[in-house]
């Protein structure tokens, strides 16, 4: 498999551009490259003399799936001024982990392709590859490597809501000749896709707000917004969104009382409550008037209890809004403002019904409604949630509403999925279950805080709890650190490479010490 893929790849150089032939950064990996599942759950040296001894994680240079100078430099710099050499290590192994790791076919030159794989599993879910490369949009500016990457990464996603806009993982291109796999489930799912072509097919708002996210930060890093009009498959992708925004606004009855089908329609076979959807696949009712937009599944993967989301409404709001600047300057000045008063109108809606008054906490946002005064009040940690709302720029983290809802999710009390136990606490969700708290919420509380007593407390338990191994994890057991789930989880490795670049610039004393300089990516890429 891999010998003919090389050949293909190599006939595509010997007849391409000059510009195309130069282009090194994306290798097919020698077979000889050990899987990186297994090799990100033991330790390799050299381990730090730290007290954590915590060990180097990267693939040799010859089996890492990317490289960039620029990344390499920013490397560099960083962990050069970290004086704590457990934080440092950690920077150095989590920050390069998807460009390392995860790019799992680049087709480089002027129509860039990019399939980016979660990590453990081979597939490609848009939020998490959204997520995983957004470290290095910075330097996209400067490391035209990284900017066709990407260019590539919002091509191959474009591609995919083409032909099934309502799913959320899809399986390699067929150019790239790898192979599909299967999550061995037989789902009943209207619409019906290819498995072919698709290798889960939950429908996630915020899976579509992050293709527009992608798309978004690379104008505004790059000031390119020629793709929208010549990319064969953007446009089309985005009408796609549009419609799919159309019909999940549609209520379980219309105006005159009557129900209606809703258009997505999922079912699986499960002993686990959030793996399907109520009333034969629907979800639960949603009421008429809300301005907003229906959701499924959250980013969790696992399915809404009520589906007006509100994470998710709230993201795909900024991004709506966001994206009137990128299709204006791409030449699309009607659409441009249609999608910005779309997102007014999304916008509009999570405030007038996504917050409510709390007996204890004052007035906080929902995490779900449904429009007729049900709410579920909760915090999950995966992204988009409640706790990243400023993250998002849907809100200014010192909004009076905003930290309300911050209190309330990070105590016992308010909020059912904060979880606390003697080696670890956090945010997590029922995904993984009661007992398992997610590194990825402590780093949004930390991009989320100023408070800096609150941020080294929360920096050094994540700094703490990789199971020895140097990397993030999805989960961690509250009661037994060294229990996780995930040794190979691509995106919060990438949460982590930005949350160290965020205190850096923001608060360098932190990660650099007393009176340190601070440090940002971003003029140093601009430099
Ligand atoms: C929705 O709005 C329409 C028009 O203003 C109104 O007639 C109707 O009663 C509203 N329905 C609900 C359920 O709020």
């Amino acid at each position: 498999m891999v010998a003919i893929t090389s050949l293909l790849l190599l006939g595509s150089f010997l007849f391409s551009t000059p510009s195309y032939a130069v282009q090194e950064s994306w290798r097919v990996r020698d077979a000889s490259c050990p899987d990186y599942k297994t090799f990100s759950t033991r330790r390799h040296t050299p381990v730090t003399n730290g007290p954590l001894r915590l060990p180097f994680q990267r693939p040799i240079s010859e089996c890492r799936t990317f490289s960039s100078k620029e990344v390499e430099r920013v490397i560099k710099e960083v962990t050069g001024r970290i004086p704590d050499v457990d934080l440092s290590r950690l920077f150095e192994n989590c920050f390069p982990n998807t460009l390392d790791t995860t790019v799992r076919w680049h087709v480089p030159g002027r129509s860039p392709q990019s399939f980016i794989v979660t990590g453990d599993i081979n597939a490609e879910w848009i939020r998490d590859s959204t997520n995983q490369l957004s470290p290095y949009l910075p330097l996209a500016k400067v490391d035209n490597d990284i900017r066709t990457l990407i260019l590539g990464a919002i091509h191959t996603q474009a591609e995919f809501l083409t032909f099934s806009p309502y799913c959320n993982a899809f399986q390699p291109p067929a150019q790239s000749h790898l192979k599909p796999s299967s999550n061995d489930q037989s789902d009943n799912v209207n619409p019906p896709y290819d498995p072919s072509l698709v290798f889960e097919c939950k429908y996630e708002l915020d899976s579509l707000a992050s293709f527009l996210n992608l798309a978004n930060m690379y104008f505004e890093q790059t000031g390119d917004a020629s793709f929208v009009g010549s990319d064969p498959y953007f446009l089309e992708a985005l009408k796609n969104v549009l419609q799919v925004l159309d019909e999940q606004a549609l209520t379980t009855y219309d105006e005159n009382g009557n129900d209606r089908r809703n258009r997505y329609i999922f079912q699986r076979q499960t002993n686990v409550g959030t793996e399907t959807l109520a009333l034969q696949g629907a979800g639960n009712p949603t009421n008429l008037n809300t301005s907003l937009i229906r959701s499924a599944f959250r980013p969790s993967d696992d399915a809404t209890i009520l589906q007006f989301f509100i994470p998710a409404n709230a993201f795909v709001a900024v991004e709506l809004k966001r994206a009137k600047k990128l299709l204006a300057a791409g030449g699309y000045a009607k659409m441009a403002d249609e999608l910005f008063s779309r997102g007014e109108k999304i916008e509009n809606g999570v405030w007038e019904h996504g917050v409510y008054e709390h007996k204890v906490y004052g007035k906080v946002f929902a995490y779900e409604v449904d429009g007729y005064g049900s709410i579920i009040n909760m915090d999950d940690a995966n992204l988009p949630s409640l706790l990243s709302l400023p993250l998002l720029g849907f809100v200014d983290a010192k909004d009076e509403v905003y930290q309300n809802t911050r209190r309330m999710l990070l105590s016992k009390a308010g909020n059912p999925y904060f979880l606390k136990g003697p080696e670890f606490a956090g945010i997590g969700g029922p995904h993984i279950g009661v007992r398992y708290a997610w590194p990825m919420s402590l780093l949004t509380l930390i991009r989320t805080s100023d408070d800096d007593v609150e941020i080294a407390a929360a920096l050094d338990l994540v700094k703490k709890t990789t199971g020895g191994l140097g990397l993030m994890h999805e989960s961690v057991n509250v009661r037994r650190a060294r229990d996780y789930t995930r040794s190979w989880f691509a995106w919060c490795n990438s949460e982590f490479g930005k949350t160290i670049l965020d205190l850096a610039a923001r608060k360098p004393h932190l990660v650099f010490g007393e009176g340190a300089e601070s440090y940002s990516i971003d003029s140093v890429a601009g430099a």
